[in-house]
């Protein structure tokens, strides 16, 4: 198959683990007999000291014209401490998801067995946890205006706005995705409190009755947040708005107890972003120290979702579990003994597809 994918590496740590998922990857397409193209563009904080824009026209170009775009991360400390900067990374992102339709993000959650005493939870209560959470990337309080200062300046507001459109399209997407796993969904909004989350659990309720395999239930997003660290494994795909899923996915992300083994996949209209769920950890850019398994994974996800090639992805998360098995880990993920780099972790895994026998 021919592949043209996008690589924007972005901020901090992004260059050197987008680095080591690249390596992976065509290391993949040469074993599989695929033939690679990328182009690299810039996002995010680089981008502006650069051009001034954090998602310059060039880069978006370059999405257009790719069937997926392995993303590393954004951001930069010199944003973060300073609230009345104009210009500010994120929006890199906002825009990205905007213009190119991101309209479902998706992170499934898996444990690794030899990290589960990582987890900040109990092991019995981690054990197994297996779910998936959809989040709607590109409506909600992110995105709805009005949003301002009154003209005094001593009053701020932020506007939630759905469609019924947007919550459908997304509604469909998690059914999906629960009909290929353990059929079962579950919907978290605030429909006591909020007018939009009434009318998700309207237009859910309705796609429903299409879909009577699957098993659906209505949860209050608090009551969610407290289950997810409570029992884990009863959930199986969960579909939630912009900002709860926002919150619930840092949440969920933790429970196995790597963060920097998380990949997500925001799929939508025009093109799909691969990426992983850790930030740009400025504190270790250029120290050749950030864990790239993240990444490597979201590379699985590319396979699996932007090119429908479920072998390659497995056989990336195959080799990213005989890393973890052999102690070729980072040092976040070091139980005692040695520690390795990025590029260590990154070599052993490509090496491990390199000399993998088809
Ligand atoms: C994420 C991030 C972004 C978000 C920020 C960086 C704008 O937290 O991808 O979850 O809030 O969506
Ligand atoms: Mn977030």
């Amino acid at each position: 198959m021919k592949m043209n994918i996008a690589v924007l590496p972005g901020d901090g740590i992004g260059p050197e683990i987008v680095a080591q998922a690249l390596n992976v990857t065509e290391a993949i397409c040469k074993k599989f007999g695929h033939e690679l193209t990328y182009k690299q563009a810039l996002v995010g904080a680089c981008a502006i000291d650069e051009c001034g824009n954090p998602y310059p026209d060039e880069t978006h170009e370059l999405c257009m014209q790719s069937d997926a775009v392995l993303f590393g991360a954004i951001g930069s400390p010199k944003y973060d401490n300073n609230p009345s900067a104009k210009i500010r990374p994120e929006q890199g992102l906002l825009s990205m998801r905007k213009k190119l339709g991101l309209y479902a993000n998706i992170r499934p959650v898996t444990t690794f067995e030899s990290l589960i005493h990582k987890s900040p939870l109990r092991t019995d209560i981690v054990k197994g946890t297996d779910l998936m959470c959809i989040r709607e990337l590109t409506g909600g309080i992110y995105f709805g205006r009005p949003q301002g200062r009154s003209e005094d300046n001593n009053t701020a507001y932020d506007t939630c706005v759905y469609t019924r459109e947007e919550i459908e399209r997304i509604v469909h997407l998690a059914y999906k995705y629960a009909m290929q796993r353990r059929k079962k969904l579950t919907v978290v909004d605030k429909a006591n409190v909020l007018c939009t989350s009434r009318l998700w659990r309207e237009v859910a309720q309705k796609i429903e009755k299409q879909y009577p395999e699957v098993t659906t239930e209505y949860m209050f997003v608090d009551n969610a947040a407290m289950q997810l660290i409570q029992w884990p494994g009863r959930f199986d795909v969960v579909v939630t708005e912009n900002m709860f899923g926002d919150i619930l996915t840092d949440e969920a992300s933790v429970i196995t107890g790597s963060l920097g083994m998380l990949p997500s996949a925001s799929v939508g209209i025009y093109t799909s972003v691969f990426e992983p769920i850790h930030g740009s950890y400025p504190q270790a850019a250029g120290k050749n120290i950030a864990n790239p398994i993240a990444t490597i994974l979201s590379a699985a996800l590319m396979f699996e979702y932007a090119f429908n090639l479920p072998n390659e992805g497995k056989l990336i998360r195959k080799a990213v579990d005989a890393s973890i098995e052999a102690g070729i880990v980072t040092e976040d993920l070091a139980k005692d003994g040695k520690t390795y780099s990025t590029s260590e972790v990154g070599e052993w895994i490509t090496n491990y597809v390199n000399n993998y026998q088809l």
